[in-house]
């Protein structure tokens, strides 16, 4: 890697691992590359994304919905999200790993959202922390950060808030743009090396991608933004039921399980598998 080049080498043979670190987020910004991050909860999956060169790799509290199955982010707990954050650090060689907080482990103050920080990177070996809020976050995120933790901030519309928020709105429409505009300074004044930008019009967004120094990353917040960042399950077609509009499905990956699945069973009933090719003979193992 070159001091100019943004990102660390993605290709074969090339310096691929080589970590993705908070300045080459800012250089991408200086350059104008896009910064491409997805949502990861385990081994597998991150392991396939992190050879893709996906940029960085969120443990999100999304994992309530994904691998818990609550109905809201808001149950997640901090001792849910440390083992699937772990897993993701293994297999990540490249891309930067960031901790979501989840509610109610940052809320109270700097104090314990310092704390809940230093769980995360000690216990999970993540690279960087995220949560939410603007105005009302930013003493929080100046603590971890003064600590030497880097933070993703997250403004716009903050799931952990969904019920405040009236449901999944779209936030910095009309007179809301100058409240958005304001938690986006707030989280830059803080010390954020980045941030999320949810369900944001795509005017507002650019709007707040020309004002920061700081990369914006967008959660359906357009085009203008510095990077964009998925949730993998509806990226790659696995949620079953409603995925919001921005979501483009890269993937049919839930119809691909069930065929698969449908295959296995009838094949099991039939008698077709397992095959000769799958089964063992009883020679000695010399
Ligand atoms: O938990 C998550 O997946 C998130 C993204 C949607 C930003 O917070």
């Amino acid at each position: 890697m070159t001091d100019e080049r943004a990102f660390p080498d993605d290709s074969p043979g090339g310096e691929a691992l080589k970590r993705v670190r908070i300045r080459h987020f800012a250089r991408a910004k200086e350059q104008g590359i896009k910064i491409t991050g997805l949502t990861s909860y385990d081994f597998l999956s991150a392991q396939i994304f992190d050879g893709a060169g996906i940029d960085f790799l969120l443990v999100g509290d999304s994992a309530g919905n994904t691998v818990f199955g609550y109905d809201t982010t808001l149950p997640v707990t901090v001792d849910e999200l440390i083992p699937l954050t772990r897993a993701v650090v293994r297999a990540a060689k490249r891309a930067l790993v960031v901790a979501d907080l989840p509610f109610g482990s940052y809320e109270n103050g700097p104090k314990e959202a310092l704390h809940t920080a230093i769980r995360f990177m000690k216990e999970t070996g993540a690279h960087a922390v995220k949560l939410e809020g603007g105005v009302r976050s930013k003493e929080q995120i100046r603590r971890i950060v003064q600590a030497g933790i880097p933070v993703m901030g997250h403004i716009g519309f903050t799931p952990q808030s969904e019920h405040g928020l009236g449901g999944h709105v779209v936030q910095g429409r009309g007179a809301g743009a100058a409240q958005l505009l304001d938690d986006a300074h707030a989280v830059e004044d803080a010390g954020a090396f980045a941030v999320v930008l949810e369900l944001v019009p795509s005017t507002v967004a650019a709007q707040v991608t020309k004002e920061l120094s700081i990369p914006t990353i967008s959660v359906g917040a357009g085009p203008h933004c510095d990077g964009q960042l998925n949730v993998w399950s509806d990226w790659a077609g696995l949620t079953i039921g409603r995925v919001p509009k921005f979501a483009k499905k890269y993937a049919d990956l839930a119809q691909v399980l069930h065929e698969a699945a449908t295959r296995y069973r009838t094949e099991v009933e039939t008698g077709v598998y397992p095959g000769p090719e799958h089964e063992y003979d009883d020679t000695p193992t010399s």
